[in-house]
């Protein structure tokens, strides 16, 4: 099998290309696949929105905004845009986005691959895919594809239903679903690793490793989305989907070959071998937190209540940790505890694998005073690295044992700048490589498992909210996760390396 490359022309279509995610994400990261010449000679990008540019007047905007880094490149880039001031919801608008797609091909006879990128909000997907389906613009498999993102849905039954609505147009094989953190260098490397080496295989199952532990945290607060963060919450919005992709590629078994179709087939074996939750075991299994005012880096931050447009009783989690088992022979009785939340004391995101203790300690008890466990760390961000922690002699006399640290660095490995999340996803969309994407069955399976826990939080309010002071590790009810079953977080590696440094 070869690694695909972008070699057909191309017509992006962007639908929402006046907003936030186009400009600040999906825009920068064509310009950088273009100028880093990954794009081949003809392509075009069509922004579709309603506000008022023509051609020219979109391309002065970008360049206005963007035009500082590499000035020289985007006179060039800009030959390639197009722009439609148009109403998604107006059938005219199909129209209109036919003829610019058939250019000089009459009936859509083109060769020319067409991807709808759809920067929109969810409430558009079911309308633009039915209008694409309309004006026969969707039907054509092998050249044709539809980009959506997250929110996709806000439990399973909504999810079943924009999913049906993007079904009824396009195939399975041609909706890239997108999760950004696939998207991410570090995520990819997981399986990498697990993968292209012979030495992690072997050890990677319930015989060596006694719990895995995944820390997704943010330092930001909600920021300026109370609108959609009111309606999400931590669950829904990192954990249903970005937390449990990172479980699966830690989890999953090793694929036949890299393919799209291999690789999502095991990681929906994760998904499906993952212990329901039981709605009596909610509280055991699962905890959320609100933060309250606190103080990050130095700066006093107001609590979720106080941020502006939330209400100040809401009941919106802004902190969710797990307890999942997956039952089957490699991890039976090995847990994998997750947590994210906002107002963190960092921004960090790591996957840390607790090996178990040796089965006979032949050193005295009190040689090891490192307190920590023998461990492997996969630092997804902001540092991306994997250390292994084991334990050494100390030189020197009385006989003591020290936790020290083995690490790969991206950065000080390779020199180049790592590509963001967006630029190899697009890339991927581009190429038609779907093995970063979510399928369908991926999202209803992890829409499934959460779903328990979300009806039972939506149905009994938190009494004891808000329950972390911003900038602390979260609520108690956290730590009584893994503290039921001995066991403990640790403070992200790269806080203690920090602290060490100091
Ligand atoms: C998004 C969430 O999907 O991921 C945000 O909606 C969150 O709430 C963001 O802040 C985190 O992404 P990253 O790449 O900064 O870890």
């Amino acid at each position: 099998m070869k690694t695909r490359t972008i070699e057909n022309p191309f017509t992006l279509v962007l639908f929402g290309a006046s907003g936030d995610l186009a400009w600040r994400l999906v825009i920068p990261a064509l310009f950088v696949l273009f100028q880093k010449g990954h794009l081949p000679d003809s392509f075009h990008l069509i922004g579709v929105a309603r506000s008022e540019y023509d051609a020219s007047g979109y391309c002065d905007h970008l360049v206005g905004f963007y035009g500082d880094s590499r000035p020289e490149e985007w006179p060039t880039f800009c030959e390639h845009i197009d722009y439609l001031q148009a109403d998604p919801l107006q059938h005219d608008t199909y129209r209109q986005l036919a003829e610019r797609l058939a250019g000089d091909h009459k009936n859509l006879d083109t060769t020319d691959e067409w991807i709808f990128y759809l920067a929109t909000p969810p409430a558009l997907f079911a309308p633009i895919a039915e209008r694409l389906g309309c004006f026969d613009l969707a039907k054509n498999g092998e050249r044709v594809r539809i980009v959506v993102e997250k929110p996709l849905g806000h439990n399973l039954a909504s999810f079943s239903q924009i999913n049906a609505n993007l079904l009824a147009h396009f195939q399975e094989s041609q909706i890239y679903r997108i999760d950004h953190y696939l998207g991410k260098e570090t995520v990819q490397n997981i399986l990498a690793m697990r993968f292209a080496n012979p030495i992690f295989e072997p050890i990677w199952n319930r015989n060596y490793i006694d719990h895995v532990a995944i820390t997704v945290a943010e330092t930001l607060g909600v920021e300026k989305r109370a609108a959609y963060y009111e309606h999400s919450g931590a669950l829904r919005d990192m954990l249903q989907n970005h937390i449990l992709q990172l479980l699966c590629l830690v989890a999953m078994e090793p694929p036949i070959a890299y393919d799209a179709q291999d690789i999502r087939n095991r990681k929906i074996d994760v998904l499906q071998a993952i212990r329901p939750i039981r709605p009596e075991e909610v509280y055991e299994r699962a905890a959320r937190g609100q933060y309250g005012p606190g103080w990050i880096n130095g700066r006093a931050v107001p609590g979720y209540r106080q941020e502006p447009g939330i209400d100040p009783e809401s009941a919106t989690e802004t902190y969710a940790a797990l307890k999942l088992n997956i039952d089957n022979w490699r991890w039976q009785d090995v847990p994998f505890y997750l947590r994210t939340g906002k107002r963190l004391p960092a921004k960090v995101s790591e996957i840390s694998i607790r090996f178990k203790p040796v089965p006979h300690r032949a050193f005295p008890v009190d040689a090891d005073q490192s307190g920590q466990p023998v461990r492997l760390t996969l630092q997804i961000q902001p540092e991306e690295s994997i250390r292994l922690h084991f334990l050494v002699k100390e030189p020197g006399m009385p006989l003591r044992l020290r936790l020290v640290d083995m690490r790969f660095d991206y950065a000080r490995t390779f020199h180049h700048e790592l590509p963001s999340a967006y630029e190899t996803l697009l890339y991927e969309v581009l190429a038609g490589d779907a093995s970063l994407f979510m399928r369908a069955d991926q999202v209803g399976a992890a829409w499934k498992l959460v779903q328990p826990v979300l009806d039972i939080w939506a149905n009994t309010s938190p009494s004891d909210f808000p329950n972390y002071p911003a900038g602390t590790w979260g609520p108690e009810s956290a730590e009584l996760l893994t503290a039921r079953d001995g066991r403990s977080w640790l403070v992200p590696m790269l806080i203690q390396s920090e602290e060490m440094r100091q």
